[in-house]
């Protein structure tokens, strides 16, 4: 977090910043790595817009920008992140870990106490994101994709 503030502010995301919202989340639409389990679908205006359930944490240049952004679904029982990303000219800065640590500060303040996080194993800065911020690995999935049968000779 010490890392980025210097760079932008960061702080919730307000029913203001949805334009903001849309157009950093359609400029890294194709940034994904990963398969179903860690797909991102594109935003709509509904689900760019904070709720007491969907909120998110951004991080905006002095000039306003957004350039990085977590939003995490907030449940009775656990809080899990639904997506985290960062402008591609500001990545590797600290800032996708400064959102995501604000996002949990923020949330243990306000008593959450169990938070959940999913990232690619083809995805090294997501995964070093969560490590940054104190998540464990607890469990993996695997994505299965049809394949040839042994003994297929086509190439
Ligand atoms: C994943 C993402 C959000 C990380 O944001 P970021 O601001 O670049 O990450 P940070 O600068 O906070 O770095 C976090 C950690 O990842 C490491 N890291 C960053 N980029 C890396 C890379 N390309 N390869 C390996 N490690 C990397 C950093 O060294 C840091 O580790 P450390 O805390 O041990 O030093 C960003 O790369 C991104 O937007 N990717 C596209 C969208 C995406 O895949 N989102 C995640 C799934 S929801």
């Amino acid at each position: 977090m010490d890392r980025a503030l210097p760079l932008a502010d960061i702080r919730e995301i307000q029913v203001t910043d949805v334009v903001a919202v849309l157009t950093l989340d359609r400029e890294t639409a194709d940034d994904y790595p990963g398969d179903v389990a860690t797909a991102h679908d594109p935003l709509t205006p509904a689900g760019a817009t904070p709720t007491t359930t969907h909120r998110g944490w951004g991080a905006f240049t002095s000039h306003g920008q957004l350039v990085a952004m977590t939003f995490a679904d907030i449940a009775q029982d656990v809080t899990e992140t639904d997506f985290t990303v960062v402008d591609r000219g500001w990545r590797h800065r600290g800032l996708g870990s400064a959102v995501k640590a604000a996002c949990l500060l923020a949330l243990s303040d306000e008593g959450h106490v169990d938070f959940r996080t999913g990232g690619s194993s083809d995805n090294p800065a997501s995964i070093a994101a969560n490590r940054a911020v104190g998540y464990e690995l607890d469990e993996e999935w695997l994505s299965y994709a049809p394949g040839d049968r042994p003994g297929d000779q086509r190439a």
